[in-house]
């Protein structure tokens, strides 16, 4: 895992993709550099004391040769409201790559991705790594869920990378309606030998639940993303502990936020 830097980075991009739904992208070669899937950036939206904390947003995509780093967020509140009135150019004051991402799989295993709505976001650059990992020899194969097909993002960007896609929504309006865990169940009674399967996902709880679920009952390696509330973001504060199932707790923001669906309880 590479060191986290500070650093007061440009704005190069800031489009709205979809409802309430940014894109942005950021100038800076040494978040890129070290950037892994799962990661993620702890941004002050502000440049006064309001809101105080930084804002956790996932690693959306990275080019490295270019120096940029993508986010993808949705306004839900006070301080993405505030990001998403950026304009290119503006300075962003971040700290980053944090936590712990996603691992890459064992040789020779099939790569599945579940998301959720704005959880597919990390999941992005996770996509586009493992269609890109050459030792491994097949592509991940990706199922995602959105409410309505107006929140759907990302569906484009994984099929130029020549990633199969299966979308559902909750209304039908795109895809089959059902829900990704759903989707998930159907595929994976196509393959004889679950052991050799990886399963990556981040989303809404029940829906992360779900999987550790079916995880759990296919004997299946998986690897889930959390998203709580943070304060510090460093593992200093213990703001944003998850019950382990072992014995107790486990920081999101520093043991994670990617964890073996065993050791957290969901
Ligand atoms: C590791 C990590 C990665 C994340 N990646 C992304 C991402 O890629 N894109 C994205 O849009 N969001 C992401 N989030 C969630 C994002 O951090 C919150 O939506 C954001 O902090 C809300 O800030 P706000 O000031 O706009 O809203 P606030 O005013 O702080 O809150 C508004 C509403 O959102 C809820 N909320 C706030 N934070 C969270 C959270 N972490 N999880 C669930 N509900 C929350 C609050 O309970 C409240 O109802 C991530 C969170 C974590 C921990
Ligand atoms: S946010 Fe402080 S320990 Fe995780």
């Amino acid at each position: 895992m590479s060191t986290p830097v500070a650093s007061l980075a440009s704005i190069a991009q800031n489009t709205q993709i979809a409802p309430d739904i940014y894109l942005m992208e950021i100038e800076s070669p040494e978040i890129a550099e070290g950037a892994q899937p799962g990661q993620f950036l702890h941004l002050r939206c502000s440049d006064t004391l309001a809101p105080l904390l930084r804002r956790p947003i996932s690693i959306a995509d990275v080019d490295k040769r270019a120096g940029k780093v993508k986010i993808i967020y949705r306004v839900v509140g006070q301080g993405t409201q505030l990001l998403c009135q950026k304009s290119p150019g503006d300075l962003l004051d971040i700290i980053g790559p944090l936590g712990r991402g996603f691992p890459m799989p064992d040789k020779g295993k099939t790569s599945i991705i579940v998301g959720g709505g704005i959880g597919v976001a990390p999941l992005l650059y996770l996509a586009k790594e493992l269609a890109g990992d050459e030792t491994n020899g097949h592509k991940p194969l990706t199922f995602l869920g959105f409410a309505t097909k107006e929140e759907a993002f990302g569906i484009d960007f994984l099929k130029s990378l020549g990633i199969k896609v299966e979308i559902c929504t909750d209304d039908g309006t795109l895809g089959h309606k059902c829900f990704p865990t759903e989707l998930l169940k159907e595929h994976l009674k196509e393959f004889q030998d679950k052991s050799k399967i990886t399963l990556y996902a981040c989303g809404p709880k029940p829906m992360l639940s779900g999987i550790k679920g079916i995880a759990a009952n296919e004997n299946i390696t998986a690897y889930l993303s959390l998203e709580e509330r943070m304060a510090c973001g460093v593992g200093a504060c213990l703001g944003c502990s998850v019950k382990s199932s072992k014995s107790g707790y486990k920081r999101v923001c520093k043991d994670g936020p990617v964890f073996e669906a065993g050791e957290i309880d969901l």
